[in-house]
C-alpha cells in the first residue's frame, strides 16, 4: 500500500487520500440527485458538504453546510478570531490552522530595518498569536516569512481543496485548484471549533480560455481584461471558473494571480482545473507525492464536458493585450494601446513617481524574472528607473530564490529597493516620503486594489495596476503616455532603443532555495503553553464569555439609536485607525455605531441619553445605559449590516449591553454574526412600522419563553405619552441558533457541550 499523503508536510496526521474518498461520495450522491453534468467549482463545494444526501442544491439561492479542509489567517484579522476560538474552550483547532504575519509591516526604508522596526512595534500582536498558536495546535508562520497567500500557494493548497482564509484575496489558492474562499473572523471560528460552515451556493461563471499568452501579455492581463468585462459587482455571489484548451499557456503561479484578483470582482472565488502545470509546481515545491495523488483523482478535479454555466465569458489569449488599469477602481480597464489617449482624455498626472512590483498577487519566481529581464535591459544600455522601485517579494523563498538567481541585484542595480516579504504599501503600510499628502500624483503598481487612498493614504494618488513586466517597463520611461510595445526608451548615450519582450521561467531551474526558516510549528501537545496576553495592553484583552440569557422576556429597553438609511459593518465598526485595536474589544467599543445616521437629528453620533436627556455620543451612551443595567436595541433600516463579515459589528453591540437589533431586513451573514453573539436580529412584519418607532420609546420583546422557529416574537411599544402599541416581529433563528441565544452566545454552546 502506499504510504499516507498528508495535507502539507506540516501536519503529518493529516490524509489527503481522505479529502479525496470524501469528495468521490459526495459528489456521486449528488450527481444521482441532480442528474447533470456539474461544474468544476460543484464538485468542489458539494464534495465538502456535511449532508450530500438532503442539501437543497440550487445555486445561487441554497445555503451550503460544509466542511473545509483548513483555515489561513492573517495577523491583522487573527487576532480577533483567536480570542473567540480561546473562548470556546476547546483544546486544538479541529481543522488545520495556520496564521501569518504579514500585514502590520511598515515599508520605510527597506526589508532589513522595516523587518526589525515591526517586530519592535508589533512585539504583544506576534507573542499572542505565536503561543496561541503553538497552544492549539495551529501553524505560525513569523514576520519576514511572507505574504498569507504566497506561502498558502507554496506549502498549503492543493487540487480539489476547500479552505477559508480571513482575508479578501484567499482566492490566490485557486491557481492550485483549490476553492479558497475569503471570509470573517466568526467563519474562521465555526470551522476551528468544527461546526459546518455556512455558504450560500454560489452561482459559477465560465471563462473559457483560448489562443497563448504571448510577448508582453501576461496573467495579469487576463484578470484586468475579465474585471473590465464584469466590473467590480459583476462577480458578486459567484465562482469564476476559468477552463479551455488556453489554461495550458498560464503557470501554476500565473493562475494563482487571476484567482488573487478575482476578489476585485466581488467573487466569492476563482478556480482552475487541475493541469500539468499544476503538477510541475507541486513537485518543484517538494510536493511529488501529493501531485501523484491528484493525478490519479483527475476526474474530480475539473469540471465534467458540458457543464453548465450561469453565464460564459471567452478570451483568446493569442489577441490579449497588456493592461493597464485603473485608477481609483480595478474595473476601469485600459489595454496599452489605448492608455495614452485615456491619460490625455482624463488629465491624469502622466509623471509616474513610484512603480512597484510584487505582493501577494505578482511575486512569483516567474513574474520577479519577467521584470529582471525588462530591468536588464535597461542595465545593458546604461539607463535607470526614472521613477522610484519598490520590489515586495511575496515569500522568503522567492526573495531567497531570486537573490541566489541574480535577479535581487538587477532590480537594485536599476536603482530598486527590496522591501520587507510582506504586505507594506498594498495594505497602506507605507511610511512614502516623495510626495506629501493632498498633491495629486500617478503610481503604478502590479497589486490587486487601487481604491483612492489604499496604498498611501492621499486622496489624489492616482494608482493603476499592470503586470510586474509592465510597470518595470513604465519605471524605465517614468511616464504613463509610454507604451512599451511601440515606444523607445532613451539610452546613456542619448539614442533610442526598444525593449525586448520580457521572458522568465516558471520555475526555478535550480530548484527553490526555502531561505531563512520563519516557521513555528505547534508542539504535539500545547496544554502547558501559556497564551501572552499582556493585561496592560492597548491593543489585545482577552474575552469574557457573554451572560447567559436570563429565561425572560426583555422588558423595556432604550432605543439606543433610530438608524436611517445604509448602515452596513462600516457604520456600525469603523475600520481605519481603529483597526489597531481589533484585538481588544473594549476599546475598539468605542467606534461602536460612530458611522449610522440617527433618524432624529439626521446626525452621525449623537444620540439622546434616555437617562439624562443630554445628547452625546452613542459609544458612550450605550455604556452608560450597561452601566445602568438596562438592555437596549437599536432600529435599523433596510439591508442592515451590510458590507463585510466584520465580527467586531456583532461583538461591539452585545458587548457593550444590547439586546436587539430591530430593522426592515437584515444582510445575511451579519444577521448570521449577530445570532453567534446571542443578540436577536428581528425585522419588522410590516416593514411600515419601522415609522411608528420614536427614539424616545421603550421597547418590550415578548415570546421568548415560547422562542421557536418560525413563530413571531412580539414587540410592545411604549411612547414617552404613556400610549402602547404591539407590532409583530419575524426571526429567522432555526433551533440550533435558539439554543446560541439560550447560552448567551455559539460558543458558550460549544463550551457547554464539552463540559456536558
Ligand atoms: Fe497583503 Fe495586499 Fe495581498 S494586503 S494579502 S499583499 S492584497
Amino acid at each position: 500500500p502506499m504510504a499516507k499523503v498528508p495535507l502539507s508536510r506540516y501536519e503529518p496526521d493529516t490524509s489527503l487520500e481522505e479529502v479525496y474518498e470524501r469528495i468521490r461520495q459526495n459528489v456521486a450522491v449528488v450527481r444521482k440527485r441532480l442528474d447533470r453534468p456539474l461544474t468544476l467549482a460543484e464538485k468542489i463545494l458539494y464534495g465538502h458538504l456535511s449532508n450530500p444526501e438532503t442539501a437543497e442544491l440550487v445555486r445561487g439561492k441554497s445555503y451550503l453546510h460544509l466542511h473545509p479542509d483548513r483555515v489561513a489567517m492573517q495577523d491583522a484579522t487573527a487576532q480577533m478570531a483567536t480570542l473567540q476560538f480561546m473562548s470556546a474552550g476547546i483544546s486544538r483547532t479541529q481543522a488545520p490552522t495556520t496564521i501569518h504575519c504579514d500585514h502590520l509591516i511598515t515599508a520605510q526604508s527597506g526589508a532589513k530595518e522595516d523587518l526589525e522596526r515591526a517586530v519592535q512595534q508589533n512585539r504583544e500582536v506576534y507573542d499572542f498569536l505565536s503561543t496561541a498558536a503553538a497552544k492549539y495546535g495551529m501553524g505560525f508562520w513569523k514576520p519576514g516569512s511572507g505574504i498569507i497567500h504566497q506561502i498558502i500557494l507554496e506549502n498549503y493548497a492543493f487540487p480539489g481543496g476547500l479552505m477559508i482564509g480571513t482575508d479578501s484575496h484567499t482566492p490566490n489558492a485557486g491557481g492550485l485548484g483549490m476553492a479558497a474562499i475569503g471570509v470573517g473572523g466568526a467563519d474562521a471560528v465555526d470551522v476551528m471549533v468544527g461546526l459546518p460552515w455556512e455558504l450560500k451556493a454560489p452561482r459559477v461563471i465560465g471563462v473559457r480560455l483560448t489562443g497563448k499568452l504571448h510577448d508582453w501579455t501576461a496573467p495579469k492581463d487576463v484578470i484586468l481584461k475579465v474585471a473590465g468585462i464584469l466590473t467590480v459587482k459583476g462577480g458578486t455571489g459567484s465562482i469564476i471558473e476559468y477552463f479551455g484548451p488556453g489554461v495550458d499557456s498560464i503557470s501554476c503561479t500565473g493562475m494563482g494571480t487571476i484567482c488573487n484578483m478575482g476578489a476585485e470582482i466581488g467573487a466569492t472565488t476563482s478556480i482552475f482545473p487541475y493541469s500539468k502545470r499544476m503538477e510541475a509546481y507541486l513537485k518543484a515545491t517538494r510536493r511529488d507525492a501529493i501531485a501523484e495523488l491528484a493525478n490519479k483523482y483527475v476526474d474530480l478535479l475539473r469540471a465534467d464536458e458540458n457543464a453548465v454555466y450561469d453565464r460564459l465569458i471567452e478570451i483568446n489569449l493569442s489577441e490579449l493585450e497588456p493592461h493597464v488599469n485603473g485608477p481609483f477602481t480595478p474595473d476601469l480597464a485600459h489595454p496599452l494601446s489605448k492608455l495614452k489617449d485615456a491619460v490625455k482624455q482624463n488629465d491624469w498626472p502622466a509623471e509616474i513617481r513610484v512603480s512597484l512590483i510584487g505582493s501577494c498577487t505578482n511575486s512569483s519566481y516567474e513574474d520577479m524574472m519577467r521584470a529582471a529581464s525588462v530591468c536588464k535591459q535597461a542595465i545593458d544600455h546604461g539607463v535607470k528607473a526614472k521613477t522610484i522601485f519598490h520590489i515586495t517579494p511575496g515569500s522568503e523563498q522567492v526573495r531567497s530564490t531570486i537573490e541566489r538567481d541574480g535577479m535581487i541585484q538587477l532590480f537594485e542595480a536599476i536603482g530598486g529597493v527590496v522591501l520587507a516579504n510582506a504586505c507594506g504599501p498594498c495594505i497602506g503600510q507605507w511610511n512614502r516620503q516623495d510626495v506629501p499628502k493632498g498633491v495629486k500624483n500617478t503610481i503604478i503598481t502590479s497589486y490587486n486594489r487601487n481604491f483612492a487612498q489604499r496604498n498611501d493614504g492621499n486622496p489624489l494618488t492616482h494608482a493603476f495596476m499592470a503586470s510586474p513586466e509592465i510597470v518595470t517597463a513604465f519605471a524605465l520611461s517614468g511616464r504613463l503616455d509610454f507604451n512599451p510595445v511601440t515606444d523607445v526608451l532613451t539610452d546613456q548615450s542619448g539614442k533610442p532603443f526598444k525593449l525586448q519582450s520580457p521572458s522568465g521561467d516558471e520555475l526555478p531551474a535550480r530548484g527553490f532555495d526555502p531561505g531563512r526558516d520563519t516557521f513555528q510549528a505547534p508542539p504535539g501537545d500545547g496544554s502547558s503553553v501559556a497564551v501572552r496576553i499582556d493585561p496592560q495592553s492597548e491593543r489585545l484583552q482577552q474575552l469574557e464569555a457573554f451572560p447567559a440569557w436570563n429565561g425572560k422576556d426583555i422588558e423595556r429597553a432604550f432605543i439606543l439609536l433610530k438608524v436611517k438609511g445604509k448602515c452596513t459593518t462600516d457604520h456600525i465598526s469603523m475600520a481605519g485607525p481603529w483597526l489597531k485595536y481589533r484585538g481588544h474589544l473594549d476599546n475598539i467599543s468605542n467606534n461602536l455605531f460612530i458611522g449610522a445616521i440617527n433618524a432624529e437629528n439626521g446626525k452621525a453620533n449623537l444620540v439622546k441619553n434616555q437617562l439624562n436627556g443630554e445628547y452625546g455620543p452613542v459609544p458612550a451612551t450605550a455604556r452608560a445605559y450597561k452601566q445602568a443595567g438596562i438592555p437596549w436595541v437599536v432600529v435599523g433600516d433596510e439591508n442592515y449590516g451590510e458590507g463585510s463579515s466584520r465580527e467586531h459589528a456583532a461583538l461591539e453591540p452585545r458587548y457593550l449591553g444590547g439586546v436587539a437589533i430591530i430593522a426592515k431586513s437584515f444582510a445575511r451573514i451579519h444577521e448570521t454574526n449577530l445570532k453567534k453573539q446571542g443578540m436577536l436580529p428581528l425585522t419588522f412584519q410590516d416593514p411600515a412600522d419601522y415609522d411608528k418607532i420614536d427614539p424616545s420609546d421603550r421597547v418590550s420583546i415578548l415570546g421568548l419563553t415560547k422562542f421557536r422557529p418560525d413563530e413571531p416574537l412580539t414587540l410592545r411599544v411604549e411612547k414617552a405619552d404613556g400610549s402602547q402599541l404591539e407590532l409583530k416581529v419575524n426571526h429567522s433563528f432555526n433551533e440550533a441558533q435558539i439554543e446560541w441565544f439560550r447560552h448567551g452566545s455559539a460558543l458558550n454552546k460549544i463550551r457547554a457541550d464539552l463540559v456536558a
